[in-house]
């Protein structure tokens, strides 16, 4: 999917009840395996339409929420305008091309991975952008056989993930305590309409 993809996606991205449920699972994963608290400056990174950022936001003392599409940061900033949310900031940005100076307490990015074709650039760059004792927690699909998306769907660079592979690059990135959970299985119906089940693991780190 491109960018444009989104933009013309983004009005009707949270009418999907199966989005709203995976990104409710996410948050609540993140919640349950990281120390949050309202001291933290947080980073979002493929924040869409903030299904996952704005539940996390009330606990955290900021989040900046960054996506590469202006079509779903319109519709997060209308959500922020409307719910008179103080703290959370979007922001258009590539972190590869424009790398932010900026460093976090913690820093998310929930089913963007999928999308990056220079996923181990991506998390080197998490990784700095962590303050020391900061947080990383990355939710995508499990390697799949490529059924998940549709198959005229542009911009997947990757079918999944092996998260044990992952979990390899961050501790060689030098995080600590990195861990890995399943929060969620998306239930599909394939092309015969029966239905497949696509897991989706959460991994998380603390930089030393
Ligand atoms: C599948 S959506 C997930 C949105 C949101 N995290 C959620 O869980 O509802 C993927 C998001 O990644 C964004 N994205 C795609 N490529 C990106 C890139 N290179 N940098 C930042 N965001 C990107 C898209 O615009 C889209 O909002």
């Amino acid at each position: 999917m491109s960018g444009k993809h989104f933009d013309q996606a983004a009005a009707g991205w949270d009418q999907k009840q199966r989005r709203v449920e995976l990104a409710a699972k996410i948050a609540a994963g993140i919640s349950n395996a990281l120390p949050l608290t309202k001291e933290m400056k947080a980073l979002e990174y493929g924040c869409g339409t903030g299904l996952v950022g704005l539940a996390l936001a009330p606990q955290l003392q900021t989040l900046t929420a960054v996506d590469t599409s202006s079509g779903m940061l319109e519709v997060l900033a209308r959500k922020i305008a409307e719910d008179n949310i103080s703290n959370v900031s979007p922001q258009r940005l590539d972190l590869l091309t424009e790398p932010l100076a900026e460093k976090f307490d913690l820093i998310f990015c929930a089913m963007t991975l999928h999308h990056i074709r220079e996923v181990d650039q991506l998390l080197a760059r998490f990784c700095d952008m962590l303050n020391v004792w900061g947080y990383l927690a990355v939710a995508d699909l499990q390697e799949e056989d490529g059924s998940f998306h549709d198959p005229d769907a542009e911009g997947i660079m990757h079918h999944g993930f092996d998260p044990a592979e992952l979990a390899t690059t961050l501790t060689g990135l030098g995080l600590e305590q990195v861990a890995v959970a399943e929060v969620h299985s998306i239930i599909k119906a394939g092309d015969s309409g029966e239905e497949r089940s696509y897991p989706v693991f959460l991994l998380t780190g603390k930089k030393g």
